[in-house]
């Protein structure tokens, strides 16, 4: 604890770190990057999406970690609280309601994918041997289009999510993420290098890293745009809410430098280990949210040793996720606790039972399960709510985290937090007051009115 404060701290330096790539490494690297490149044609969505992340992201990952440190309350109560001190409206709180509620929708559905990889480890140490890909295709299927299996294993994903974060920053934060995230990065390492002996290696290569400028529609900026800030955890109070517990004497810039370098590491060797398999196996790149889940396991049915890794790499990637709905969980337990006094266990349960009631929509809204056919505006539930969060509540919720700080907070206090070189200040203080506004709202723009 820090002298003066009831607040709970990160023990390190090193600790923060984990907690904070902890929370960007996730799903959103391995299951959701490959698939949304795919998606969008390949390499020209992954050079916009790399531009984002550390263009912009790099510094709304500064200017949210020092909003959250200066505040050390709850997203809410800290953009409430720093208002107040700079004299403008209390009206700005809304980023911070936006960013807890939004962070409470995405877990919803991150539970249920956290859960299909608590699933596909079980199959994984079942065995996948002998699998084609239709075989993968149709065990993938089946899975998601039938209620039981799904919904079992989110609420085992969820309850794990709410253990954790109810014992606390310490107990429970710290202790997950510091050993899941390296074994998971070794992991991911092996398995490019085994898609590279094996598998379509050089088309996989070409697809990810060969743009075709073509491909770059409005829609597509605005994926990239979303995935990156997903990505990041940004304007999701996770970032802020993880400020909050950091001690005034770690830098911030370069702690953000390293967040943004390890996610994006990690995004792009999951995208080295799948594609050479999903080109080796004529599975389609487009072929959306079950990418992931129906190409790995045929390479996992084939490989030496697959049983094994197999199942350790379902493990691991569970773990991703969970060091990332831990984030996600943390900033309306930190609200519940902060504003109302709320004990912390108490909190973990409420919030979490209700994500896990809104997710049950998405489990059943699966194609082929009881709500695959509810659209809500063309799409099935799971895609809406992310529609919501990663195309709307993300980009507004950034542009305004900028806006604020670039124009409504004082130059000298944030120069004080970020504690800068001149030029880096100065660059840092162009982006969030021009470009980060002035690009998302473009983007924006571009998809709403077109
Ligand atoms: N960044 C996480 C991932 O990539 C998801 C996430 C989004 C976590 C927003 C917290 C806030 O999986």
């Amino acid at each position: 604890m820090a002298a003066g404060s009831d607040q709970a701290n990160w023990s390190s330096r090193w600790t923060f770190i984990m907690a904070a790539v902890g929370s960007a490494v996730g799903l959103g690297n391995i299951w959701l990057f490959p698939f949304k490149a795919g998606q969008s044609g390949g390499a020209a969505f992954v050079l916009v999406y790399l531009g984002f992340s550390f263009l912009i992201g790099v510094p709304l990952l500064m200017t949210e970690l020092s909003l959250g440190r200066r505040g050390r309350m709850s997203p809410i109560g800290s953009m409430k609280k720093i208002a107040a001190e700079e004299k403008r409206s209390p009206l700005w709180g809304l980023i911070g309601w936006s960013g807890v509620l939004g962070a409470f929708i995405i877990l919803s559905f991150y539970s249920v994918v956290g859960g299909w990889t608590l699933a596909y480890m079980v199959k994984a140490a079942m065995g996948f041997q002998g699998l084609d890909a239709t075989a993968a295709t149709s065990l993938f299927t089946d899975f998601i289009g039938h209620a039981t299996e799904p919904l079992v294993s989110h609420a085992i994903f969820m309850g794990i999510t709410m253990y954790i974060v109810a014992r606390g920053v310490q107990g429970g934060l710290e202790k997950a993420v510091s050993v899941m995230m390296p074994a998971l990065f070794g992991l991911l390492v092996l398995l490019v290098a085994y898609a590279a002996f094996t598998g379509a290696f050089a088309d996989a290569l070409a697809f990810l890293f060969t743009p075709d400028f073509g491909k770059l529609t409005p829609a597509v900026v605005i994926d990239a745009l979303g995935q990156s800030f997903f990505s990041l955890s940004l304007a999701m109070g996770s970032i802020m809410t993880y400020g909050a517990y950091l001690n005034r004497d770690v830098k911030i810039g370069p702690s953000a430098l390293t967040i943004a370098a390890a996610d994006s590491t990690v995004a792009l060797l999951a995208g080295l280990a799948i594609f050479p398999i999903v080109f080796q196996f004529g599975i389609s790149a487009s072929g959306g949210p079950g990418l992931v889940f129906m190409s790995l396991p045929i390479a996992f049915g084939q490989m030496p040793g697959g049983q094994i890794i197999g199942t350790l790499f379902f493990a691991l990637l569970s773990m991703a996720a969970i060091t990332s709905s831990i984030s996600l969980l943390e900033p309306a337990v930190s609200y519940l606790e902060h504003r109302w006094k709320v004990d912390r266990k108490k909190s973990a349960l409420t919030i979490a039972a209700a994500a896990f009631a809104l997710g049950v929509l998405s489990a059943l809204g699966q194609e082929g399960n009881m709500l695959g056919n509810v659209r809500i505006f063309g799409q099935s539930i799971m895609d809406a709510k992310g529609y919501l969060t990663n195309n709307i509540m993300m980009p507004l919720g950034g542009m305004f985290t900028a806006l604020f700080v670039g124009w409504f907070v004082s130059r000298k206090a944030m120069a004080d937090e970020l504690a800068l070189t001149d030029a880096q200040f100065r660059f840092w203080y162009t982006i969030v007051r021009y470009v980060a506004p002035i690009a998302v709202f473009l983007v924006f723009l571009s998809v709403t009115v077109l």
